[in-house]
């Protein structure tokens, strides 16, 4: 049977990959133990040709763990339990195949079986030969990976073990160190808004045309994707769903990529009920009314005549719906002029609580930009902010939305 979690809050449970830099993961462990955080271990079988268990154990203080089939471990649930009696999973190194197979949802060692039962963030520090690293299918389970929600520590650039040069070194164990520290600092489920279901919308959305042109706009995802990441530093879960945009997925935010408007509504209503929801995404308001399915010819002295349809709003239907509707929903409203006017019939519009309205002119620089000026709008309330970082403005609407939260539970 397993022993019981380590009683410190802070506790990892680090599955040790079968790579060069397994050794590493010794003086990782030391680094944890120096900040006050507990590691529980899993060797991949790759892995103990390595290190040895042994070892791993005497750093850690606890039996380590390797064998999904083990009787003792197995009649209590083991792999369950391992997953979900820890804060923190952590895999280092992460090889080519440990995150191939992350990535795929395998599930046949007890790394990969531990790894998807569990219901805790995960962390992975990628270590590999600089072509194992850059190759197609490596940089395809990265970005499935990103997307689910799993964030990624380095990997260092550097002289490699193989003798090659590039990125593929395992991140110093300090740094990952320090980034497991930070993570339980800022802990998701540890803030004010702890159990708080979220969804924060992003990005653009791209219409098709044809299978080669699409309508879209110019918006990066920067101030939504700011928005998912401060509510989860306050605890928040948090969805994200985002239109295509090349962002990271910030640390402990789940991601659902979507193409088009119709596709944002369908993961909108997919993750009902809600405590609240931000609807940051620049949505298209019109697709065209038939997608052409073959690449639409440009033919001498012929404009092509696109007839459009209007998109679902996806705002007005979550604000208006009888069941389900969260308790808290914010919009944007993106301006050219008259921002808190054209803001405030918005909110009216759309039936939403609150509008945050901005100023979208292209002098402005807010599309794809670092910076915005916006209104919050409450009712009749207006507050401006200044000119700030998207950063900061997601920090100061995130301090609202607990603002609110602390107020309707008192
Ligand atoms: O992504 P960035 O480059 O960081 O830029 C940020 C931003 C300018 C995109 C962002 O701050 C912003 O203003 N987002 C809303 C953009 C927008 O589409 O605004 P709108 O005024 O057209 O729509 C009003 C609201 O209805 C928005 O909350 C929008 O998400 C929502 N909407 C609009 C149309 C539609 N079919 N469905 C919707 O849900």
């Amino acid at each position: 049977m397993i022993s019981d979690p380590p009683n410190s809050p802070k506790s990892v449970l680090l599955i040790i990959g079968g790579g060069i830099a397994a050794y590493k993961t010794l003086e990782l462990i030391r680094q944890l133990t120096k900040r006050g955080i507990r590691t529980r271990a899993i060797l991949t079988k790759a892995a103990e040709e390595f290190v040895t268990p042994l070892s791993v154990a005497s750093l850690t203080g606890d039996k380590v763990y390797t064998d999904l089939f083990s009787l003792t471990d197995e009649a209590e649930m083991g792999h369950i339990q391992l997953s979900r009696s820890t804060g923190l999973l952590v895999v280092a190194p992460a090889t080519a195949d440990l995150m191939a197979k992350m990535a795929g949802g395998h599930a046949n060692d007890l790394a990969t079986t531990t790894l998807l039962a569990t219901d805790k963030p995960v962390m992975i520090a990628p270590a590999m030969n600089v072509r194992m690293w850059q190759h197609p299918a490596t940089q395809r389970n990265l970005k499935q990976l990103q997307a689910d929600g799993v964030t990624v520590i380095g990997p260092d650039e550097g002289d490699m073990a193989c003798g090659e040069y590039g990125p593929g070194r395992l991140a110093e164990p300090e740094v990952i160190a320090a980034r497991i520290a930070d993570f339980f600092d800022k802990s998701v489920g540890n803030g004010p808004l702890a159990g708080r279901k979220i969804l924060v919308t992003a990005g653009p959305t791209h219409e098709p045309i044809d299978p080669v042109r699409y309508i879209a706009n110019h918006s990066s995802g920067k101030q939504g994707f700011a928005i998912a990441a401060s509510l989860a530093k306050r605890g928040a879960e948090v969805t994200l769903v985002s239109g295509p945009s090349r962002l990271g997925t910030p640390a402990g935010v789940k991601r659902i990529d979507v193409m088009t408007a119709a596709e944002m509504l369908a993961a909108t209503e997919g993750l009902l009920p809600l405590d609240a929801a931000i609807f940051a995404a620049a949505v298209a308001d019109w697709r065209v009314a038939t997608e052409a399915t073959q690449k639409i010819k440009k033919r001498e002295g012929e404009l092509p005549t696109l007839s459009l349809a209007e998109n679902p709003d996806i705002l007005a239907a979550i604000s208006r719906r009888a069941e389900h509707r969260p308790p808290l929903v914010i919009g944007f409203a993106a301006e050219t002029e008259q921002i808190i006017e054209n803001g405030r019939a918005k909110l009216a519009k759309k039936g939403c609580d609150w509008i945050v309205a901005n100023d979208v002119s292209p002098s402005s620089g807010t599309f794809g930009g670092d910076e915005n000026r916006v209104f919050l709008l409450k009712g009749e309330d207006v507050e401006g902010w200044p000119k700030q970082g998207k950063d900061a403005v997601a920090e100061s609407l995130a301090d609202r939305i607990i603002d609110y939260f602390e107020g309707a539970s008192s």
